[in-house]
């Protein structure tokens, strides 16, 4: 053992879906020795039917080909340069022409004229929380979060790794966060003494939340933001995960205004996680040490140095292949390639929305579901008071049901767990995006899924 002296080093709590993940094999045992098959509507995954990627490899590796042929080398033995800045020491931005092509097609998708040196390529959405978290924490001052209750389960575990860092948190409701909460909040971190850089959310399928915020609430969150000096932090996994009709998808506060805000683009749900292509974008300008003014990308790129140094270039450059269509021509959006996915996600929520109320749906004083605009949730709650959806009823869903669902208390932050201890005990968090199976079977077991899960609930809520 190292008998290292570090009393301030504490464990972080391990979060309610690593523990589940950790005991879903014991459990599935248990289950399957009472011939009981099992149900995924836990896990947060994309769907393996829309994530193969040979498709996407040949294409990729066409698009290369054709980089290479642009290029007109006149020895045809040389490196191609592409090539040679794919296994190199590379930019911190990454790939320029990534920036580029990816400011033109997500910005005509959302109406903003982007800046691609506003655009930080991240590890994942997580590296860009980490990011913006990191830029904040180093001034080594108490900061304080805001964010929703309930809140992404990534977010809190990287806010809380921060010892000078606490959380204060709002409640949703059905339009999005409260915004009397949302400024009171704000004041109250700040008369403790905190700096408050931002507000955390996921406004468009809020991960666990299971809704969209509205177009009014939005609006409203973004004056209070601008009044009090407060940056919107805005991830934005689901954006394409859309179920709203063209006419009515919801703007992101990124295309509100982009200098109030930091949005955090993925691509692991509308390409693939694997490659961990992401960007931060914000054109936010701060008043940082001695009065001085700053771009948040340029400070955001010093840290991003610091802890990457250089994102993995043929993986931004295997994106920009996404961001072609089959002839190399430019996308001039990218809606067409989520279609490809959302055909099956679609459907899924379709499944489990018409299950549900065919079910459930005279029982509408029992039981309450959210209708996702956007992503991969559901919640689901009890409403009565006489189910609580704690560590013991879940391992009972499984053991008993074959069912995997995720509670929602462990969602909530510690102080919004102060003002209602029985926050979240009521709910489920219910996820439509992940199956074992593909096509008619897919189908079939998600049918299944749902018409357990409506009959264990029943059972368990008393409804006869
Ligand atoms: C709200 C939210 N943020 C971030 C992530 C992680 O994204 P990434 O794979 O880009 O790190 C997820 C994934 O489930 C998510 O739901």
């Amino acid at each position: 053992m190292t008998n290292l002296n570090a009393p301030g080093v504490v464990r972080q709590p391990v979060s309610v879906t690593r523990k589940m993940s950790a005991s879903l094999p014991r459990l599935r045992g248990i289950a399957q020795d009472k011939g009981l098959k099992i149900h995924h509507l836990g896990a947060g995954y994309p769907h393996p039917e829309v994530t193969d990627p040979r498709g996407f490899i040949a294409h990729e590796a066409a698009y290369l080909e054709h980089l290479t042929e642009r290029e007109g080398r006149n020895d045809p033995d040389s490196l191609p340069e592409h090539l040679r800045e794919s296994f190199s020491y590379g930019d911190t931005l990454g790939p320029l022409s990534t920036r580029q092509v990816f400011s033109r097609v997500y910005g005509n998708d959302w109406g903003v004229a982007m800046r691609p040196e506003c655009l930080i390529p991240t590890v994942g959405a997580t590296g860009g929380i980490s990011l913006i978290c990191s830029l904040f924490e180093h001034a080594g001052s108490p900061i304080a979060y805001i964010t929703d209750a309930p809140t992404y389960a990534g977010f809190m575990a990287r806010a809380t790794l921060c010892q000078h860092a606490s959380i204060f948190s709002v409640e949703l409701d059905a339009e999005g966060p409260v915004p009397e909460t949302f400024e009171r909040q704000i004041h109250a971190a700040r008369a403790a003494g905190n700096l408050v850089p931002f507000y955390y959310t996921v406004p468009d399928g809020h991960n666990p939340a299971g809704f969209s915020f509205s177009e009014s609430r939005r609006l409203e969150i973004l004056e209070i933001a601008r009044r009090e000096g407060v940056l919107i932090v805005e991830d934005a996994p689901y954006l394409y995960i859309n179920f709203a009709e063209p006419g009515d998808r919801q703007k992101p506060f990124f295309a509100l205004d982009p200098a109030q805000t930091v949005h955090l683009f993925t691509g692991s749900k509308i390409g693939f996680p694997g490659p961990r292509v992401a960007y931060l974008y914000s054109e936010a300008e701060l008043t940082i040490a001695d009065g001085e003014t700053a771009a948040l990308a340029d400070l955001a790129l010093v840290q991003a140095s610091a802890d990457i140094l250089f994102p993995n270039p043929a993986a931004f450059r295997g994106f920009e292949a996404l961001l072609h269509q089959a002839d190399f021509s430019e996308r001039r959006s990218l809606w067409p390639v989520a279609e490809e996915k959302l055909e099956v996600y679609r459907e899924n929520r379709k499944i489990l929305l018409d299950g549900f109320e065919a079910e459930l749906g005279a029982h509408k004083d029992v039981f309450h579901w959210t209708v996702p605009a956007a992503g991969f949730f559901s919640v689901f709650t009890f409403l009565g008071g006489n189910v609580r959806t704690d560590d013991a009823f879940i391992e009972q869903m499984v053991a008993d049901y074959g069912l995997v669902v995720i509670p929602m208390y462990d969602f909530y932050p510690p102080d919004a767990r102060v003002r209602n201890p029985s926050a979240g005990y009521d709910q489920l968090r219910i996820s439509f995006c992940f199956s074992e199976s593909a096509g008619d079977e897919r189908r079939k077991d998600l049918q299944e899924a749902v018409a357990v899960f409506c009959r264990a609930a029943k059972a368990l809520a008393g409804v006869v």
